[in-house]
């Protein structure tokens, strides 16, 4: 099978990528825009393979995209290309409408057309994998009750809101076209190669350098981290055998307060690299993001028990992983943060 992935340059997407080149005999397409969150070298151990190719192009970019469908002739699409980080959202909703909206919307239709142009099993085997967040649910605040693929969107960040539209989208465009759409509603993510912004990675480069480790409020939302080549497995096996027209939950069954999550990387820290002061001595608490959703939680009984999925990492197996990939990748890291990644694949002229 050839697949063409959108957004594979960035967290989630290049681990996607890593699996599939690793793990099996497919071909893979990266469609990718690079903004800031898209990283090349997330790619290196695989980018050399005859089975890999690149396209740098933007999911808005209609014509483009036409082109590409037509060159490749994929049997599927992963769609992962997105505008993913809350805070950017809060302080600039327009790139999250025209990515996250616009740029499914323009994927979708000019997938309809490739896709109703194919042929026999060519066309009864194509499928489109629309990948989404947990965040579509809204906050679990006073329950204990978990999400399940039936339960009401009610998105409360920019970013969470134009993913929900993006999957209301997918989903007409298997209900009134038939295109053959699965999609997916995975919680937090976590691993390598996560881009620094984020709260993990955040904290273990913070504590390195003995800068201080904030948290949002009390640190006391809680979130089901899943780390991240569980979730690539996961979307491997949905695109494979999951059923068009429905949804699968995805999520790690480790549900953590933020602030047991920062607590457990000092920790981690202490002993893999001990230093006099504790690194818990730099936590900070700072003013809570404005409309922060308490809890979210999935139920991801039914992926376990229609497609066998579940993850191989508890937290405490994947976050120790975590901390020691960082450690030993911190020249990835300075790339990020210095921002050669991205003036290098200029210079190359990517
Ligand atoms: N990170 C999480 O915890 C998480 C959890 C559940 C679902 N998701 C979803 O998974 C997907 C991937 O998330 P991620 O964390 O890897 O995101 P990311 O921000 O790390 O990567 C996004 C990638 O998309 C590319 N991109 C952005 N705009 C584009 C455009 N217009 N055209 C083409 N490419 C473009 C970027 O260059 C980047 O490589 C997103 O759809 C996100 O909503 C993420």
């Amino acid at each position: 099978m050839k697949l063409l992935i959108t957004g594979g340059a960035g967290f989630i997407g290049s681990a996607v990528i890593r699996h599939i080149i690793n793990n099996t005999k497919d071909e893979v397409v990266n469609l990718d825009k690079l903004t800031y969150a898209g990283n090349l070298e997330s790619l290196s151990e695989v980018s050399g393979s005859e089975r890999y190719a690149f396209e740098q192009v933007d999911i808005c970019n209609r014509a483009e995209v036409d082109r590409v469908l037509a060159q490749h002739q994929p049997g599927a699409i992963m769609h992962l290309a997105a505008e993913s980080h809350v805070d950017r959202s809060i302080d600039g909703p327009a790139d999250f409408i025209e990515t996250n909206i616009v740029g499914t919307y323009t994927l979708l239709e000019a997938t309809r057309q490739y896709w109703q142009a194919l042929e026999g099993d060519r066309k009864n085997d194509f499928r489109f994998h629309h990948i989404s967040t947990d965040e579509v649910y809204g906050d679990l605040e006073g329950t204990s009750d978990l999400f399940t693929e039936n339960t009401p969107y009610a998105p409360s960040s920019p970013y969470s809101a134009s993913k929900a539209s993006s999957d209301h989208l997918a989903r007409a465009w298997h209900r009134t076209y038939g295109l053959p759409v699965l999609v997916t509603n995975c919680s937090n993510n976590y691993g390598p190669y996560h881009f620094p912004e984020k709260l993990i990675p955040l904290v273990i480069l913070n504590a390195l350098e003995n800068k201080p480790l904030p948290v949002y409020g009390k640190g006391d939302q809680i979130r089901d981290w899943l780390y991240v080549e569980d979730h690539a497995r996961a979307l491997y096996r949905v695109v494979t055998d999951g059923k068009p027209g429905e949804t699968y939950n995805i999520g790690g069954h480790n549900e953590k307060q933020n602030i047991e999550v920062v607590q457990t990387i000092c920790d981690i820290l202490q002993e893999l690299r001990p230093q006099q002061t504790t690194y818990r001595d730099l936590i900070t608490h700072v003013k809570d993001r404005p409309g922060h959703d308490l809890r979210y939680a999935i139920d991801a009984g039914k992926i376990q028990r229609e497609l066998g999925w579940s993850p191989d990492e508890t937290f405490e197996t994947g976050i120790r992983k975590t901390v020691e990939w960082y450690l030993n990748n911190l020249d990835w890291c300075q790339r990020v943060q210095d921002g050669s990644y991205q003036r290098e694949r200029l210079g190359a002229g990517v």
